[in-house]
């Protein structure tokens, strides 16, 4: 199977994934390869350091230039299994993982319900817009992705499900009331634009 998102073709096979970065027609093809290189390589640390701190990810096989081999993750997206039910020990590890992320110095960038797969656990995939950071205003605004993305997707059970996400992120993150605060100006400023 093959996915073709707006900066990676995805090709996903019984044991291994291939993320391949591909070309950018608008920029120059030397600034564009040296581009693609950095976002890869910074993609395949942000994923092995996700796992040193014990989050679950798909393990890296192998980085060459554009290209990520890695582990297949089986099981159904969270954003799957979130449509059919309320989950209270999943929607716990979605705050506990992203937690454990954001103490590490880790922030997600694209922490939506699609960017999660569940097999028994919450593995997190897809860390193309992830970076490092320590700053509670980068912590928050994945919350807020995360949030927008549960509003969108689940919204019959958006407060038993943030209520359960903010349990698990609460217990990992000793930073998350500061955090929080942070994240409710963001909403808050959403609102009035
Ligand atoms: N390690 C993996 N195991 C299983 N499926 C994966 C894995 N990585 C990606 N996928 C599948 O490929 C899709 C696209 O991959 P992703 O990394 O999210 O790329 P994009 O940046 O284009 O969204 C995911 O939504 C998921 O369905
Ligand atoms: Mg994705």
């Amino acid at each position: 199977m093959q996915f073709r998102g707006a900066e990676a073709v995805v090709t996903v096979k019984e044991d291994e994934v291939i993320k391949k970065r591909i070309k950018k027609g608008y920029r120059h093809p030397e600034l564009d390869r040296e581009l693609r290189q950095q976002r890869t390589k910074l993609e395949a640390r942000l994923l092995s350091s996700a796992r040193r701190l014990g989050v679950p990810v798909p393990r890296v096989i192998s980085v060459s230039e554009c290209e990520i081999r890695m582990e297949f993750v089986p099981g159904k997206s969270v954003k799957e299994i979130l449509s059919e039910n309320f989950h209270e020990d999943v929607c716990f590890e979605i705050g506990s993982g992203l937690g454990k992320l954001h103490r590490g110095g880790i922030i997600h960038g694209d922490p939506t319900t699609s960017n999660m797969i569940y097999n028994g656990r919450v593995f997190f995939i897809d860390f193309g817009l992830g970076f490092f950071s320590t700053r509670k205003e980068d912590m928050a605004v994945d919350l807020s992705v995360l949030f927008e993305s549960v509003k969108s997707a689940h919204f019959k059970y958006l407060n038993e499900i943030w209520e359960n996400i903010m349990e698990g992120y609460s217990k990992e993150n000793p930073e998350s009331e500061a955090v929080c605060c942070v994240l409710r100006k963001i909403e808050k400023r959403k609102r009035y634009a």
